[in-house]
């Protein structure tokens, strides 16, 4: 009798324990069907342009016009199983920098072509993950990588530089105020005579320098705890100061030209004499009909000024972005160069 009951309740624990793995799974892959669709939509709009619908070499309009060389197949198993999710993200989430650098060319790790943007200062790392879900799809796999883990890591790595921040910010406050009161016991030891011609001293203390540099780590450990789940911010930029010698405007036009084919591939969207990609305007008469301060906040941050617009923010700094704009400028082909586009 007793051990009948006893193996009921095993039973019944263990039918619990299945019943709930069952619906732990039906979760997990409901999550991951989801996550999978929400990537969907977004390689559609951001990606298939240059890499096609079901990633197939030649399928996206924008093939025959991309610079070499051309993406791989991302429908082929045998190609992109050897990659490793987080080497998938990082394609797609990295700065991007001068690829005719020898020491980019020379650096195994890094991803040396300018013509596949950065989406890091576009979307969110968490889109990004559901992307490279979709990615997996393409090519019959499916994502493994533990993105909530990663998550949590950011977390955890943001309270431990939030703890370290605090006790170095009260260590500098100690000491700012001990220097304070060092100098007005100091002052309390003047004349009048001499208080007349005294000048305080600016205080300065050596703890400062320890406190902005982990507060800038926090600032940065803070945003990536944001950014996982959220969009970089779409702050407009201020108007730029553009006034420039022509000595310097030289300088700076050969360096937009060579940022806008080895650092930021603007040519792998955007179509100069009728060479280079479609995805964008053609932008051979940009000098006539773009304003150049407009230029230069379209370039900092295109998603402040139209929100889906299908060209990334590519993370051009201040400088960068002025030397684009001093070379936009100087792109100004009579109507007549401007090859007519073929009658389909
Ligand atoms: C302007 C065209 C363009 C756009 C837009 C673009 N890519 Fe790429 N992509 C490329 C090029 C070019 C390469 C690199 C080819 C190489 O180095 O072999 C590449 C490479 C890749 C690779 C690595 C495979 C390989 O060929 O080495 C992946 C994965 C990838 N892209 C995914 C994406 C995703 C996801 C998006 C959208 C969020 C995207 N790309 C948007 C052009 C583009
Ligand atoms: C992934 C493709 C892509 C890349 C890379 C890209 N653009 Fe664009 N760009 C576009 C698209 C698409 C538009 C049209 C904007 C819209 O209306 O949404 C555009 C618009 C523009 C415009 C406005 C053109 C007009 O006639 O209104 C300028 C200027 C421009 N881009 C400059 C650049 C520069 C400079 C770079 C490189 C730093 C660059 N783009 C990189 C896709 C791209």
């Amino acid at each position: 009798m007793k051990r009948v009951a006893t193996g009921n309740m095993a039973r019944m624990l263990l039918n619990g324990v299945l019943i709930g793995l069952a619906a732990s799974l039906f979760l997990y892959g409901c999550a991951g069907d989801e996550k999978s669709a929400k990537g969907k939509k977004l390689y559609h709009h951001y990606c298939s342009h240059c890499h096609g619908d079901s990633g197939q070499q030649g399928e996206g309009f924008n093939w025959d016009r991309m610079p070499d060389p051309r993406p791989k197949n991302l429908a082929s198993n045998a190609e992109m199983s050897t990659f490793s999710d987080k080497e998938i993200f990082d394609t797609i989430y990295r700065d991007m920098r001068d690829t005719s650098d020898p020491n980019v060319l020379d650096d195994d790790s890094y991803f040396a072509v300018s013509t596949m943007p950065t989406f890091k200062y576009t979307l969110s790392e968490e889109e990004i993950w559901s992307i490279v879900a979709h990615v997996r799809t393409l090519h019959g796999m499916s994502l493994t990588y533990d993105w909530m883990g990663r998550k949590k890591e950011l977390e955890e790595a943001f309270q431990v530089i939030q703890q370290e921040m605090e006790s170095t910010k009260s260590a500098y406050e100690t000491a700012i105020e001990k220097a304070e009161a060092a100098q007005s016991a100091y002052e309390d030891t003047l004349t009048d005579a001499q208080l007349e011609t005294y000048e305080p001293k600016d205080i300065t203390v050596p703890e400062e320098a320890p406190f902005l540099s982990i507060n800038a780590k926090f600032e940065e450990a803070k945003a990536s705890v944001e950014n996982f789940s959220k969009r970089p911010k779409k702050t407009r930029i201020e108007r730029p100061d553009l006034t420039i010698s022509d000595a310097e405007l030289a300088v700076q036009v050969e360096k937009g030209k060579s940022l806008y084919r080895n650092t930021y591939g603007c040519n792998g969207c955007h179509s100069l004499n009728d060479e280079g990609g479609l995805v964008g305007p053609e932008l051979d008469r940009a000098g006539f009909r773009l304003n150049p301060t407009w230029v230069y906040q379209w370039i900092r941050n295109p998603q402040a000024m139209k929100k889906h617009t299908r060209m990334p923010n590519l993370g051009a700094s201040d400088a960068d972005a002025k030397a684009l704009t001093y070379y936009l400028g100087t792109l100004r082909a009579p109507i007549s160069q401007v090859p007519v586009p073929e009658a389909e």
